[in-house]
């Protein structure tokens, strides 16, 4: 299957998923509601998703097992991206194409949202489909993607990123910054797929991690040098907001150049850790060459 294709069947597959959760929400927070709904739908690239399916499906997992992992994870970077968006943090307007949902709704809403999707990603966990095998990895998903998300991943990270703001820090210390804040959640994908397989060798599943730390990386230096050279109508999202708020980037702190050479290495340490797989990793390497050089 070619990518696209397989990407569309990711979208409508887990955002089908979501539209029934919310729908079947009751109504009397209606407003509330609206939002989470808002957030959830109006774009995005579905890449989390997308790459639980990936991972889940080379590893031999039943795609209907997939689902509840990679509409929690989604889920989870929904609510990221609303109090990402907030004036207490990066203060954009422009989100997927569209007023962030502060601005949409108000502030209140806005981080009610973002709470109300976090534990709706829990909720799914604990009561989505799994074959019947699998029964006794949901607390297992639920720590992986609860570590993910919170002090020791994601929220951890948004700390360091907001602590990095108007600061010269090290490359390592960007490393890690990036490696928590968007790094886990992606690292969180590959690790519940790996949790749901059969039997997946100790050294393919190091490999596997491996190479989940790399794009996890990839994936917010490219999200850097976007914010560079794209513009928001490409991006969705206002183009030059790091720029704006003296954040800690590559290309701040490397220059875009070596910050274009440094994705440029990742990229070729991510297929090479693919080629070490004794699995079909022909999807995961287009996914590796379009999180590299997409556009958006
Ligand atoms: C944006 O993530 C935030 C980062 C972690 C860089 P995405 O680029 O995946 O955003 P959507 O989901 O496509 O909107
Ligand atoms: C945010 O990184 C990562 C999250 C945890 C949401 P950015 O602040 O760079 O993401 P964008 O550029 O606003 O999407
Ligand atoms: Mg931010
Ligand atoms: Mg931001
Ligand atoms: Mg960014």
């Amino acid at each position: 299957m070619i990518l696209t294709d397989y990407q569309h069947y990711v979208r409508e597959t887990v955002d089908q998923y979501l539209v029934d959760k919310i729908d079947a929400l009751p109504e009397h927070a209606k407003h509330l509601k609206d939002a989470m709904a808002y957030t959830l739908l109006i774009g995005g690239k579905r890449m989390r998703p997308f790459l639980v399916f990936a991972t889940g499906e080379m590893l031999g997992i039943a795609k209907q097992d997939l689902i509840g992992p990679a509409a929690a994870i989604e889920a989870i970077h929904a609510y990221s991206l609303v109090h990402d968006d907030l004036p207490a943090m990066d203060d954009d307007e422009l989100r997927r194409g569209h007023p962030t949902c502060h601005i949409k709704f108000d502030e209140a809403t806005a981080i009610l949202a973002g709470d109300a999707l976090q534990t709706l990603a829990f909720e799914i966990l604990c009561e989505c489909e799994l074959s019947s095998h699998l029964g006794n990895k949901r607390i297992d998903l639920v720590k992986i993607l609860s570590q993910s998300a919170g002090y020791l991943g994601m929220c951890g990270g948004q700390a360091m990123d907001l602590a990095a703001t108007n600061k010269q820090i090290k490359q390592a210390e960007l490393e890690d910054l990036h490696s928590k804040k968007t790094g886990a959640l992606i690292n969180a994908c590959v690790a519940m797929a790996i949790s749901l397989a059969d039997s997946i060798a100790l050294k393919d599943s190091q490999t596997l991690t491996q190479y989940a730390a790399i794009i996890g990386l990839a994936f917010q230096v490219q999200d850097d040098i976007l914010d560079v050279v794209s513009d928001s109508e490409t991006l969705g999202k206002p183009q030059g907001s790091d720029l704006a708020l003296n954040k800690s980037t590559y290309p701040a702190l490397l220059g875009l150049q070596h910050a274009q050479d440094y994705l440029h290495e990742l990229h070729q340490q991510a297929l090479q850790a693919l080629r070490a797989l004794p699995y079909n990793t022909h999807i995961l390497e287009s996914f590796t060459d379009f999180i590299i050089q997409r556009k958006y």
